[in-house]
């Protein structure tokens, strides 16, 4: 079957399927895993203590594949020395990368002249016109089911993927609470010409720095298991619930202030978690697709399995 869009055009990958960034998860193995099955695999950027560690990751994840991978920036994390960093991956001539979390303008006037793709995430109607004006080449359309952080209006990916691939010319991309062949095909029925999966990479072989812990809550907990935190602090982001979530939550409703919270939500205490497995001290990013995660594949088993499940939904409607 032909899975082409201007996606798989602008990428020259197979699939339109794009391993979203994934903070302190995002490395090579991932990154190479999901290009080596035909998508578009990601380096996360914010994990990483300095640029040259960026620069390793890229050689190492050029040694596991020769296709397409990406690079995530969350603008906010690396503000201060962000030039240092887009040297590398101009040096470099990544494909493609995402930018999250702030003002793109920068980085996409700095990307224009060197033929690397810039796609921007987005959770609002405003956001996905004003990234196109920027310069983006297409956008990733996060709704409120997705883990980590989600927009401030908390619009799901059902209604905010037409109203936004109604609004701009550029491929939408839809993110958030896609996990199998359904949630791809649906994507496509509402304008997008591609998906971006986070949650669902989580629990795949490959991903080799989550905890055991992690990836088995991911297994066994349901679409009603996840929470969002710091809403009060004007930066929502979902999250598996535990009895540290519920504690983190009760401090946000008695004193929602970044000070008060603190404690609760630096990523030494994220990692505490999702690296060493104390899900009493630590919390897990996650979205609502944890309830259809029921297994660990690995990388290539989840994308052939993905594609089986499209290509029986074409057949089906044609
Ligand atoms: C553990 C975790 C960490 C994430 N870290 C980042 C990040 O560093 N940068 C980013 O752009 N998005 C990040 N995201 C968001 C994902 O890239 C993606 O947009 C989101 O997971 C899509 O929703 P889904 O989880 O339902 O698939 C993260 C998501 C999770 C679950």
């Amino acid at each position: 079957m032909n899975w082409s869009t201007r996606l798989t055009e602008l990428l020259q990958i197979k699939y339109p399927i794009i391993q979203g960034g994934l903070a302190y998860l995002g490395y090579a193995e991932l990154a190479a895993a999901v290009s080596n099955a035909g998508g578009l695999g990601q380096i996360t950027a914010m994990s990483l203590p300095s640029a040259d560690h960026l620069r390793m990751q890229i050689h190492r994840a050029r040694e596991l594949t020769d296709r397409p991978f990406g690079v995530n920036f969350a603008f906010s994390a690396h503000q201060a020395r962000f030039e240092e960093w887009v040297q590398v991956v101009i040096e470099e001539q990544v494909s493609a990368v995402t930018i999250t979390g702030g003002n793109p303008s920068a980085l996409l006037h700095w990307l224009r002249p060197t033929g690397i793709t810039p796609l921007v995430l987005v959770s609002s109607r405003r956001q996905a016109q004003k990234a196109e004006q920027l310069g983006a080449a297409a956008v990733m359309v996060v709704g409120s089911e997705g883990g980590g952080h989600i927009g401030r209006d908390e619009v799901g990916t059902m209604v905010l993927v037409p109203s936004i691939a109604d609004a701009v010319e550029i491929p939408v991309i839809a993110a958030g609470g896609i996990g199998d062949g359904r949630g791809w095909m649906a994507a496509h029925a509402l304008g997008a010409e591609g998906i971006v999966m986070g949650t669902r990479f989580i629990a795949t072989r490959e991903c080799v720095h989550a905890s055991a812990s992690y990836q088995e809550a991911l297994v066994n907990s349901t679409e009603s298991d996840t929470a969002v935190i710091k809403r009060s602090i004007g930066l929502p982001g979902r999250v598996l619930r535990s009895e540290f979530v519920e504690r983190l939550l009760e401090t946000e409703r008695r004193e929602p202030t970044y000070e008060a919270l603190q404690s609760y939500i630096s990523g030494a205490v994220n990692r505490r978690w999702i690296y060493d497995g104390v899900k009493e001290e630590g919390f897990g990013w996650a979205g609502q697709v944890t309830g259809l995660i029921r297994d660990i594949p690995t990388v290539s088993e989840l994308i052939g399995r993905i594609v089986s499940e499209a290509e029986a939904i074409r057949g089906k409607w044609g």
